[in-house]
C-alpha cells in the first residue's frame, strides 16, 4: 500500500486522536502533546474494542473495553507485556496527513 491520505493536518490538534477507515482497515492517528504524529492499529488486540473510544493521557492510550494501556510512542502494551499495537509510517505532505500501512514508523 502506498501513502494514503487520512485527513487534513489541522484536523488533529495536540492531544487528539481520530480513527479512519482506509480500504477496510481501521487506523488510529494520534497527535501527541509534543505535536508528533503516530499511526497505529485502531482495534484493541484484547477483545477487538475500537481504540477510538479509549482515553488518551499524554503518551498512554487506555482502551475503553477493559482498560489495557498502550504507549502511543512505541505501540507497546503496558498492561500486558508482549502485547503491542502495530505502528505505521505517518507523514505530513503540505496540509495533509498520510499513512502507509506497509512501512515502519520513521525513527525520531
Ligand atoms: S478490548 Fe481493549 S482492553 Fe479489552
Amino acid at each position: 500500500m502506498a501513502l494514503t491520505k487520512v485527513c487534513e493536518a489541522n484536523d488533529l490538534a495536540k492531544g487528539q486522536m481520530a480513527a479512519f477507515f482506509v480500504e477496510g482497515w481501521e487506523v488510529l492517528v494520534i497527535r501527541d502533546d509534543r505535536g508528533d504524529l503516530h499511526a497505529m492499529d485502531g482495534i484493541c488486540p484484547h477483545e477487538e474494542y475500537p481504540l477510538i473510544y479509549g482515553e488518551l493521557d499524554e503518551d498512554v492510550l487506555v482502551c475503553a473495553g477493559h482498560s489495557w494501556c498502550f504507549d502511543v510512542t512505541t505501540g507497546d502494551g503496558l498492561t500486558q507485556p508482549g502485547c503491542r499495537l502495530a505502528k505505521y509510517h505517518v507523514e505530513v505532505q503540505g496540509t495533509e496527513i498520510y499513512v502507509d500501512r506497509d512501512r515502519e514508523p520513521t525513527a525520531g
